[in-house]
């Protein structure tokens, strides 16, 4: 069976370009925190900006499966705010949310959400994110009993984040639903990686699991930098781009 595809966004543009590619999942992960907002870590990133981008990825892939992340900040408050932070991420446009982590209070909420009809992702390994500690995770007893509890409470699949492959495989060996890796190798279900990672547009960290398909920061430097030599010179707007 042909593995699954994921990959992020967060805007309008990038949505579309996803769904014309054919990927099969889009992720609003909460690594906007990092990549569009310049924060050292996902954990500043709140509901409204969650729901202003889950909109936005939706109006450009409308017929394609999207995945929110549940902010940490709402994540940790009592359960009825979790349930109405996913019923409005469901509302905004997402099929699935995605919660980190498989702590005694994550799952409770996972439980809620599932008893509510909303499917869930997890999310174990290196979480939450951060510009400057991103770290293996080697706990192989801890990981493959998270990741069966996770599965027992109803979630419909899981990112492994830095993983060893040999954990990682043996995880998505023992559970049924499927197991999207970042850094997790080559034997689980599906990858994930940073739509601005991948396209070089977020160049300030290069992880060994990264693999970068294009140069968009330094495009963008080139194309900016053509633009203010060819006002500055007068050759930008000519007849071509006057009315
Ligand atoms: O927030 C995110 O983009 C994620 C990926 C790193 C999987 O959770």
């Amino acid at each position: 069976m042909s593995k699954i595809t994921v990959l992020t966004a967060y805007d309008f543009n990038t949505a579309r370009a996803l769904a014309e590619a054919g990927i099969d999942y889009i992720l609003v992960g909460d690594s906007l925190a990092m990549v569009a907002f310049g924060y050292a870590d996902t954990k500043k990133i709140n509901l409204g900006q969650m729901l202003a981008c889950t909109r936005a990825v939706h109006r450009g892939a409308p017929n394609t499966k999207i995945i929110t992340d549940l902010p940490l900040s709402e994540v940790i408050k009592n359960k009825e705010e979790v349930l109405k932070a996913a019923q409005q991420t469901i509302k905004a446009g997402a099929n699935i949310v995605k919660i980190e982590g498989a702590t005694k209070e994550t799952l409770e909420q996972i439980k809620l959400l599932r008893e509510n009809n909303i499917e869930v992702m997890g999310h174990i390994g290196y979480t939450p994110q951060s510009f400057d500690k991103p770290t293996v995770v080697r706990e192989a007893e801890k990981l493959i009993n998270e990741a069966k509890t996770l599965e027992e409470y109803g979630v419909m699949g899981i990112v492994l984040e830095m993983i060893p492959s040999e954990i990682s495989k043996k995880i998505t060996e023992t559970i049924k639903i499927p197991t999207i890796g970042i850094g997790a190798g080559a034997d689980c279900t599906g990858q994930v990686l940073v739509s601005d990672d991948m396209l070089g547009r977020y160049n300030l960290i290069n992880p060994k699991f990264l693999k970068r398909y294009a140069n968009q920061y330094e495009d963008s430097v080139r194309a900016f930098k053509e633009y203010i030599e060819d006002v500055r010179l007068g050759s930008f707007p000519s007849d071509n781009n006057s009315y």
